[in-house]
């Protein structure tokens, strides 16, 4: 499949299947033309159409005809109410790309009947093309369908292909519930930004840019994080004391048990939607 003429149908035009489209037009990787909405409430459809010129339609049946690839951008819980629109009417060489948290490929496989599935989880800052993607595929997804996954999903910032569906629970853990640990980080020291003195609007501004800044230098100085925070830790000043407040706490573990509840949810939540 030659990307430039990806023909793609999306199933929910919400705020991820927006990101999504928004991103492709913009690189390039379709023209409005190629891109085909579907979702149950027309004025989401008419703002759809009037933003980006992209076709629209209330038929799920409709969207997917003579599409390379159908994004599946509705909520976990309105999966069941698309199966049955889909199921046999999809061509068995089409894909079929699944951004629906925690929902496994066999229940997407087994509800559309279908083989050809890539199921990928991406975060929130996607929406303004910072995300972070994993995703994975059937070994019935060819090739150029890899490739075509792997544009649709860095259109929205990094992604990352793993080779077994197990690590997406991983993956939700880590980045797909990460930005909610950075963003409790920014509140609480804002707070205590507040509690020491600085007024709160200039407390907030500098939080956000030293959280931008710090996330830039981690990635454009290709340094490990340890050697930059020992970089800004001199012995006996001010960085340090902080430090050993955080690890006297246990924060290492406390981060550390976070994320394995995250994961242990992830896996629950994934079995319990598997019937
Ligand atoms: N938001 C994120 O940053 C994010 C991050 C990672 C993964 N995800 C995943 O992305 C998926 C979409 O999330 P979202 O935030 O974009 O949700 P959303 O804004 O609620 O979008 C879903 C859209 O699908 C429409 N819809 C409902 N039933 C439908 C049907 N039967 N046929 C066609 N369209 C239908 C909804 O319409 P109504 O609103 O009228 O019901 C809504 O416009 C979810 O599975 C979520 O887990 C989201």
């Amino acid at each position: 499949m030659d990307l430039n003429i990806m023909k793609i149908a999306f199933i929910g035009g919400g705020n991820m299947g927006e990101a999504i489209l928004a991103a492709l037009i913009e690189k390039k990787l379709c023209t409005p033309a190629d891109i085909c909405v579907s979702d149950v409430s027309q004025e989401r459809l008419q703002s759809l159409k009037d933003k980006y010129g992209v076709v629209v339609t209330g038929s799920n049946r409709e969207a997917v005809a003579g599409k390379d690839v159908i994004v599946l951008a509705v909520k976990p819980q309105t999966l069941t109410e698309i199966l049955p629109d889909l199921k046999g009417n999809l061509k068995a060489t089409q894909l079929v790309l699944s951004i629906m948290a925690g929902v496994r490929i066999s229940k997407i496989g087994e509800g559309l009947a279908h083989q050809r599935i890539v199921r990928s989880m991406p975060n929130t800052p996607a929406r303004i093309g910072y995300g972070a993607s994993g995703w994975t595929a059937t070994s019935e997804v060819t090739k150029n369908q890899k490739d075509s996954a792997r544009a649709i999903l860095g259109a929205m910032g990094k992604e990352i292909y793993f080779d077994d569906e197990k690590y997406l629970d991983m993956v939700t853990a880590v980045s797909g519930s990460g930005p909610a640990y950075v963003f409790l980080l920014a509140e609480a020291l804002i707070e205590a930004a507040v509690k020491i003195g600085l007024p709160r609007q200039e407390a907030e501004t500098l939080v956000s840019q030293t959280m931008l800044g710090s996330a830039h230098l981690l990635e454009q100085s290709g340094q490990p994080p340890a050697d930059l925070r020992r970089n800004v830790t001199s012995r006996g000043g001010t960085t340090e004391a902080a430090l050993k407040v955080f690890e006297n706490g246990g924060f290492s573990k406390l981060v550390e048990d976070a994320v394995k509840a995250a994961y242990n949810r992830a896996k629950e939540l994934g079995e319990a939607a598997k019937s």
